[in-house]
């Protein structure tokens, strides 16, 4: 079934390797109503890569992950998935066809322990329908241990784990499920330094394990510490697109930034006080 484009690309070490691509968007844009939220957006999200989605508030980047996730379908141009044009109808479809979205406000139910958090609505059960308890404990907790994550007792709800521990466990479990491709909506936005850390080495691993990673976020300095490509939207439209040995940290800042309206700020600034 699967006619996905085959191309080689330099790998994460530099060295040269073949990833698949996943997710191709042609030209893709999506209106509401007579809002264009976005326009001939082009994109590929491939294995073994993080690909980073900049731009501020309002840029579009939702609505993208939205088309991507099955929430919203697209209004223009294509979205190959494994070499197939596809229109989600539900986001049950993509993760079907191995697409997991993690968003900002995570589908977990904080009240609940770790190990039922990691196997909502995929419980293993027994004969006579019984839980398998100690099997799910055992394999979130080696789950968990191979990306790096050790939380000493599952049984505690995932309420009190940190705000990097808890996206490193949505992220175990779209793994351990069976994910091609994991979209993250700015999963640093609401984290400091120590804990983004720990969310960005996850990111790191799972590009590592072979998946394809979708790191939306408004944070340049985050994206450049993990990302291999990188497309930053403007207004629903990309601005910028480039891979990571064609760009540096400043470039991208000064893009994200809006390099020429800042500058042109701090010569109305310094006019109203000069
Ligand atoms: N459900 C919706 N209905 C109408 N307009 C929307 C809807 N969702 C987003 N938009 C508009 O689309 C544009 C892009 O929004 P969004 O994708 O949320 O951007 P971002 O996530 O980058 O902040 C904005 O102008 C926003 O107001
Ligand atoms: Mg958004």
């Amino acid at each position: 079934m699967s006619t996905a484009a085959r191309r080689p690309t330099d790998g994460p070490d530099g060295g040269t390797s073949v990833t698949e691509t996943v997710i191709r968007l042609e030209d893709v844009g999506k209106s509401y109503g007579n809002v264009r939220a976005l326009h001939g957006i082009n994109l590929d999200v491939r294995q073994g890569e993080v690909t980073c989605v900049l731009g501020d508030n309002g840029a579009g980047k939702s609505t993208l992950i939205k088309i991507m996730a099955g929430l919203h379908d697209y209004t223009e141009g294509r979205m190959l998935v494994h070499g197939q044009v596809t229109h989600f109808g539900s986001p049950r479809q993509a993760l079907d066809a191995g697409i997991a979205t993690v968003y900002q406000d995570l589908a977990l139910a904080p009240l609940m322990s770790v190990w039922r958090n990691f196997f909502l609505g995929k419980e293993l059960h027994g004969p006579l329908g019984m839980l398998r308890v100690a099997q799910m404990k055992q394999i979130a907790d080696s789950e968990l241990r191979k990306m790096g994550i050790v939380i000493p007792d599952l049984d505690r709800p995932v309420g009190a784990l940190s705000g990097g521990q808890r996206q490193c466990v949505a992220i175990a479990r779209a793994i351990y499920f069976g994910a091609k491709v994991i979209i993250l909506d700015e999963p640093t936005a609401a984290l400091g330094v120590k804990q983004s850390g720990v969310v960005l080495k996850y990111i790191v691993k799972a590009r590592d394990a072979g998946l394809g990673v979708v790191f939306i976020t408004h944070n340049p300095h985050h994206a450049f510490l993990v990302g291999n490509r990188f497309v930053v939207l403007k207004l629903g439209e990309v601005s910028l697109e480039a891979k990571r040995d064609h760009i540096t940290l400043e470039q991208l800042t000064g893009e994200m930034a809006g390099g020429d309206e800042l500058t042109a700020l701090e010569h109305e600034l310094r006019d109203l006080h000069p």
